[in-house]
């Protein structure tokens, strides 16, 4: 059903009339993501600020069959946010307040519109870390990485946004409002209900409260940069490094297309690009004692040597680290504003990277693409961006979508999943079917159904 004046007349007796809106300008600005090049316009677009306003708002929705969309900073690249059946867009925007930080429990209990790293940055000034990271995290809510189980560079030693939820308040689609378990490390009373909200992309309910588990800030970390004149051994050496015995804090690889167009994005000669290096790492250590730290960097960089990498640039300071920390988080941005428009999110078992990248490589060559990887490698998480001539969104691309199903029997055959960390969505639907059972995706249709029997919250968001 279509939004109409009544509805948006009662949307403004909700949440007052300043929150509502319905001009061009801002229903252009909610019709993106950071996903591809897509588009859809909302109907409407509505900034609630507490639980009880979702609920009277879901409440209409549910009753006049009206899509909903959930959003949060709009930072997705699976399409989560883009409201592609038009409807109303519910932005989580005003819901930015940390609520409680409990340093008894070691516990946060905080608002969905809050900025990852504002909330990682109130918990460091009383020492205690917050450590999934996801590249946005200057603009990103933590309300959308509940949704998508965000990862980041961190994850590879800390985990992903799942391992830190305890508990969540959330809106159902028919407008209870309820908590979905307690504020305790252990709880087996009943079904998972927080962590199947984790990951499920507001297809399920509107997360309004959450609670996260701390741990201690570690006191030291320490970074270096492996250059490595072939892509196949730099991903050869991330499985050796964790055999080895290490866990690095992060350890991220970057192909050299992604650094040089990175590079010249944000003015940086941090790194240099010559003609010999075909890829980065970037491995981080951290903890409490800086001599132990010191040793395994040394332990590690000799190791790199086994796999033919070159010179080892050790980040000094807090500036250097930074600057190499910013040419790696703003890779996504870069290589899609020169065109690598498709970003994938492919993820395998860590010793297959190198089958992976050789598989990617020659579908490009096969196809006509070119594709750029970077990502989590120490996590088996990678991102593939393709350039390709003329083909700029794989959504709705008959062409690119056989090509990407190719790409995926590939991941699905050396064990992997169509994604790690940023969901599946609107455009990673297409895929499902290569990765889960049958049986697999009724059970999850059910669930959804127990949830929404209407289907109007991020619907045709993860299957149709
Ligand atoms: C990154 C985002 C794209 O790792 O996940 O940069
Ligand atoms: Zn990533």
């Amino acid at each position: 059903m279509k939004v109409t004046a009544e509805h948006i007349q009662a949307f403004k007796n909700i949440v007052g009339d300043e929150y509502v809106f319905v001009d061009a300008e801002t229903l252009d600005f909610f019709s993106r993501d950071e996903t591809e090049k897509l588009q859809f316009t909302p109907e409407v677009v509505v900034k609630p600020r507490t639980a009880e306003e979702i609920s009277e708002i879901l409440k209409i929705c549910n009753r006049d069959l009206l899509p909903v969309t959930p959003r949060g900073a709009g930072t997705g690249l699976s399409g989560g946010a883009l409201p592609q059946l038009g409807g109303v867009l519910l932005s989580t925007a005003r819901m930015n307040a940390i609520l409680n930080l409990d340093e008894r429990n070691l516990q946060v209990t905080t608002e969905p519109g809050v900025i990852t790293e504002v909330l990682q940055n109130a918990v460091k000034e009383i020492n205690l870390f917050y450590p999934p990271d996801p590249s946005s995290k200057g603009s990103c809510f933590i309300g959308g990485n509940i949704a998508e189980n965000s990862g980041g560079p961190k994850a590879v030693k800390y985990g992903v946004v799942k391992d830190y939820v305890l508990n969540l308040e959330v809106v159902l689609p028919t407008g209870e409002i309820i908590w979905t378990g307690a504020n305790v490390l252990k709880n087996v009373t009943g079904y998972n209900l927080t962590q199947l909200m984790v990951g499920s992309e507001g297809t399920l309910a509107i997360v309004t409260k959450i609670v996260l588990r701390l741990i201690p800030l570690p006191k030291y970390d320490l970074l270096m940069l492996v250059p490595f004149a072939s892509l196949e051994k730099a991903s050869e050496a991330v499985s050796a490094i964790f055999r080895a015995g290490f866990t690095p804090s992060a350890l991220e690889l970057v192909e050299i297309d992604a650094l040089k167009i990175v590079s010249k994005m944000v003015d940086s000669f941090a790194v240099p690009v010559n003609d010999d290096i075909a890829a980065h790492l970037i491995v981080e250590v951290d903890g409490n004692n800086v001599d132990v730290l010191m040793s395994e960097m040394e332990q590690i960089a000799e190791l790199m040597i086994q796999y033919d990498g070159g010179e080892v640039f050790f980040a000094d300071d807090s500036t250097q680290k930074e600057e190499l920390w910013k040419l790696r988080r703003r890779c996504a941005e870069a290589v899609k504003s020169v065109g690598y428009t498709i970003e994938e999110d492919t993820v395998v078992p860590r010793a297959e990277l190198p089958k992976l990248i050789k598989g990617v490589k020659e579908l490009g060559e096969k196809y006509g693409f070119h594709a750029v990887c970077y990502g989590h490698a120490g996590d088996g998480n990678l991102h593939i961006r393709i350039n390709h001539p003329t083909i700029k969104n794989s959504h709705g691309n008959e062409e690119m979508t056989n090509i990407l199903r190719e790409l995926f029997k590939i991941v699905k055959g050396l064990g992997g999943v169509v994604t790690g960390e940023h969901g599946v969505g609107l455009i990673q639907k297409p895929y499902m079917d290569i990765v889960c059972d049958s049986a697999n995706i009724q059970i999850m249709r059910a669930i959804k159904k127990a949830f929404d029997p209407n289907n109007i919250l991020n619907a045709g968001k993860i299957f149709d």
